[in-house]
């Protein structure tokens, strides 16, 4: 139940209470109050629960974060003749020519939960790269993530496993395993502990109040760290709301939009007003309101030659003329294939950073978050704007990666020539041995 539902139920249960208890001393006897009382009362009542409802969603509105939740079937596909949004989505996914597809699994780090998801002693089995991990705070207040199955008879860690210090207890026989090596360290029946018995252990980090792991598919130590954002560290920057989508797309159609300059004079042009159903935002009673972008690419040099960073001006266009007291910049630095900081510079409205990460659960199944922290001393409805309007565009790309094919060798012009250069940019977070759709093995031992 929603905290605006509960305070409705409360305050109607209060109300409710008031109506039928009848006062020893009322003077009225066995009768009921409201009998007593008139509809006036009940009136009074509805009106204060009404009020308070009211009030509480003011204040959420005003100060509490905003949360966009959206299930891979929500967005992105038409339902039509009487089907459900499911059924649609499903026989999309069925009829979709995948392409000729790169590696599934880049190189890199990918987010697997947010921090304040796993409390001192929390463990969470969540699926990564086709994998099934537990992700577990030891009593110490670090974060492991260990492969889910257990060595001995491969229960899930994750699901009623118990914490025990730094170590993760099984739920079937109470095999006990070390969060910093994923190495068996007890097995509360036996003498001695096989060398062998361990875990895989996944190398993670805990950084921008977020929980990312490593992945290389020949299980090479991390290549770089994902940087801290020193304002969200220090508490400058407070987090002010996020959104979830999952996306059946490969990984790689998602940052390559920042090489596809032309999309965004099409796609991203019609005012966020006309919304994200692509039929219909081309809607020409709203096109007084349009945005404009200008932008700039470009991958980085040793040793970030992991990062690139797209630079972003946007504009306002009301009734054709471009108003540049609103133009606003933005810096987005891709780092590897699974985080992007997206920087909001916006003068007098503040500053702040959308973190974007992407990652997958499946092949073609993406799961993306933007959480959104800005200045704690700027009213919350600006940063919790930011992340609507970015959610609007964001879901217009979503329904062009929900229905499309990977196309290799694209046809492209001349001024689609960053899509090319993204593409081999892009190609470094691939080794000989990155997994691929056709070579799928079942699972990703290194
Ligand atoms: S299956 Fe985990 S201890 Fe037996
Ligand atoms: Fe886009």
């Amino acid at each position: 139940m929603s905290a605006e539902k509960r305070a409705a139920a409360v305050v109607a249960l209060a109300a409710g209470a008031a109506l039928v208890t009848t006062p020893l001393d009322s003077g009225v006897g066995a009768l009921p109050l409201w009998s007593a009382a008139g509809p006036r009362a009940a009136a009074a009542c509805a009106l204060a629960a009404l009020a308070v409802v009211a009030a509480w969603r003011l204040c959420r509105l005003l100060f509490g974060p905003l949360v966009i939740l959206r299930t891979a079937d929500d967005v992105g596909y038409v339902a039509e003749s009487g089907r459900s949004k499911a059924q649609a989505a499903n026989e999309a996914r069925r009829r979709r020519r995948t392409g000729d597809l790169p590696p599934v699994y880049p190189n890199g780090w990918y987010k697997v939960l947010d921090s304040c998801a796993l409390r001192r002693g929390d463990v969470k089995n969540v699926t990564v790269l086709g994998e099934q991990v537990a992700v577990f705070r030891g009593e110490d207040g670090e974060a492991h993530v260990l492969d889910a199955y257990c060595a001995h008879l491969g229960a899930n860690l994750a699901v009623g496993g118990q914490v025990k210090g730094n170590c993760l207890e099984c739920p079937f026989h109470g095999w006990q395993y070390s969060g910093s090596d994923g190495k068996c360290v007890k097995i509360p029946y036996a003498e001695k502990v096989p060398e062998f018995a361990k875990v895989r252990h996944w190398h993670s980090c805990e950084v921008n109040k977020q929980i990312l792991v490593w992945f290389h598919c020949d299980g090479e130590d991390p290549q770089w760290a994902v940087p801290e954002i020193q304002q969200i560290t220090k508490g400058e920057w407070v987090y002010r709301g996020r959104s979830e989508h999952f996306i059946n797309a490969h990984i790689q159609e998602i940052p390559e939009n920042a090489g596809d300059f032309a999309h965004l004079s099409h796609l991203h042009k019609p005012g966020i007003i006309s919304g994200t159903d692509l039929r219909y935002i081309h809607n020409k009673i709203l096109k007084f309101f349009q945005h404009d972008w200008k932008l700039q690419w470009e991958p980085e040099s040793k040793p970030n030659q992991h990062c690139s960073t797209l630079s972003l001006k946007h504009c306002f266009i009301l009734f054709g003329r471009h108003v540049p007291q609103l133009d606003l910049d933005f810096v987005a630095t891709q780092m590897g294939p699974g985080v992007v900081f997206l920087q909001c510079h916006l003068g007098l409205l503040g500053r702040g950073a959308i973190i974007q990460c992407v990652t997958p659960v499946e092949p073609l199944l993406q799961h993306v978050t933007h959480t959104i922290f800005y200045q704690s001393n700027m009213l919350p409805l600006i940063p919790k704007f930011i992340l609507k309007a970015e959610t609007i565009q964001f879901e217009r790309d979503v329904m062009i990666w929900n229905n499309k094919k990977y196309i290799s060798k694209p046809l492209i012009v001349k001024e689609d020539a960053a899509i090319q250069k993204h593409r081999r940019w892009f190609s470094q977070f691939y080794s000989e041995n990155s997994p691929r759709m056709q070579y799928q093995r079942d699972n990703l031992d290194f």
